[in-house]
């Protein structure tokens, strides 16, 4: 006789979260995106934007904070300040545009209030028609709390409840420093080209699937005989550009993936090993070696250019790759809709064919035409399907359960086959969902 299962509580992230299992609820039900909208996306620290955006008083972004729009500006003052894109009279959008400039403030297009980069009223037309009703001091827009860590800054919509951002990074700090160290002056610079694509899936798939070393080897199996057949047409391997190097890394045996290190950290962060070896890039070319010693000093500069990481995952909204200098945030929209934007950023000083691999590489693994990005996007919709019928309620993630290498206070270490990241993301998730 078959045995029936308890029906979990569709709210109550316990139930929905075991050690080795996860509900499949969590990546079809609309009410728990809902719930993880307020209770992830409003309590994680959020990357935002980076300080080379801002050049002049007055320079803004538009960038999200899981259902909300925030508006960061540079004031006067030299601060960067974030405030909810939304008019406090009626409710309207301020921005419009993604970026752009607006040294007198923001005007709302509905009847032209307009605000100051720090939220406070600084005009309303025709006020006297409120007479003595209206107190613009009690109508400026909230401002979200904003903290950097080398020139990226992040948002918490918890404001001052929030634990410090630094705290929040972790030991995941050093894969932000293995960014900023890779420039040659110590600074960086994000570029104009913005990469943007939508996928019709829960926006927990691209978490799950970029540190997933087993899937490559079939989900993106037609690009790598592609990049092979590429590489033997343009002579080897040393003459191939950085997405062709990773497809065809993609094709190597399991035991490979196997033996590199996957890393762990609390809050649902993790990282894996790089696969195409420390001297792959140009980045390691002669001139970029020598303005990397000029201003680190030899042993840093080796000990910088020696860091091998893959994409470190930032739980829950973005994805660092510091060797190709590509930084992807995600934006949950539904349940079943989710934006993936990618910004290359330009290491000041470096050669310029470096900046020339970091956006070859965004492009050719990141965007939605890429070989490899597509395979990923069809197999997000194809789960989202499938998950959506059935009598099978559970999903494993008991993969290399039994494997972990060393445990720290700040990270756990395992082969990089795990499903360890997903079981990390996982706890996050019912620790954040589990907090009312
Ligand atoms: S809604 Fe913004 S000014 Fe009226
Ligand atoms: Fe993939």
């Amino acid at each position: 006789m078959a045995t029936q299962l308890r029906e979990p509580d569709r709210l109550s992230p316990a139930d929905l979260v075991r050690e080795d299992a996860v509900h499949r609820s969590v990546y079809t039900d609309p009410a728990i995106f809902d719930l993880e909208m307020e209770r992830i996306f409003g309590r994680a620290w959020l990357y935002l934007g980076h300080r080379s955006e801002f050049k002049e008083a007055g320079d803004y972004v538009v960038r999200h904070m899981g259902k909300q729009a925030v508006i960061l500006t540079l004031g006067k003052d030299g601060d960067v300040r974030a405030i909810f894109n939304r008019c406090t009279h009626r409710g309207a959008t301020l921005c419009a545009f993604d970026k752009g400039s607006a040294p007198h403030g923001h005007q709302c297009p509905y009847h032209g209030w307009m605000f100051n980069a720090d939220g406070s009223v600084r005009f309303v037309p025709y006020d006297k028609g409120y007479g003595e009703r209206l107190d613009k001091g009690e109508m400026g827009i909230e401002q979200v709390r904003i903290e950097e860590y080398r020139g990226f800054l992040f948002g918490n919509l918890m404001g001052d409840a929030a634990p410090p951002l630094e705290h929040f990074l972790g030991h995941m700090k050093t894969s932000i420093d293995d960014l900023v160290d890779r420039s040659p002056t110590g600074e960086l610079e994000c570029g104009p080209y913005v990469l943007r694509h939508y996928y019709r899936a829960n926006w927990k798939m691209t978490f799950e699937n970029l540190n997933d070393t087993v899937h490559p080897g079939f989900a993106h199996a037609a690009s790598v005989v592609s990049a092979k057949a590429v590489a033997n047409e343009v002579g080897g391997p040393e003459n191939i550009v950085p997405t062709i190097g990773m497809m065809m890394a993609n094709g190597k045996p399991i035991q490979f993936f196997q033996d590199i290190d996957m890393v762990t950290a609390p809050g649902g962060h993790s990282y894996i090993g790089g696969h195409m070896g420390a001297d792959y890039t140009p980045d390691t070319s002669d001139a970029y070696t020598a303005s990397l010693i000029d201003y680190h000093g030899a042993e840093k500069a080796k000990e910088v250019l020696s860091v091998d990481r893959h994409l470190m995952l930032l739980y829950p909204s973005s994805f660092w790759h510091a060797r190709y200098q590509t930084l992807r945030i995600m934006r949950p929209v539904r349940h079943d809709l989710t934006e993936m934007i990618g910004f290359v950023f330009r290491l000041n000083g470096a050669p310029e064919e470096t900046y020339r691999n970091a956006i070859e590489y965004c492009t050719g693994a990141n965007s939605a035409a890429s070989p490899v990005i597509s395979d990923d996007l069809e197999i997000y919709e194809r789960c989202l399907l499938g998950n959506g019928f059935g009598e099978r309620e559970w999903i494993p993630t008991s993969r290399g359960m039994d494997e972990d290498r060393e445990r720290t206070n700040s990270h756990d270490r395992m082969p990089a086959t795990s499903e360890g990241f997903i079981r990390n993301q996982f706890r996050a998730w019912a620790d954040y969902m589990g907090q009312a």
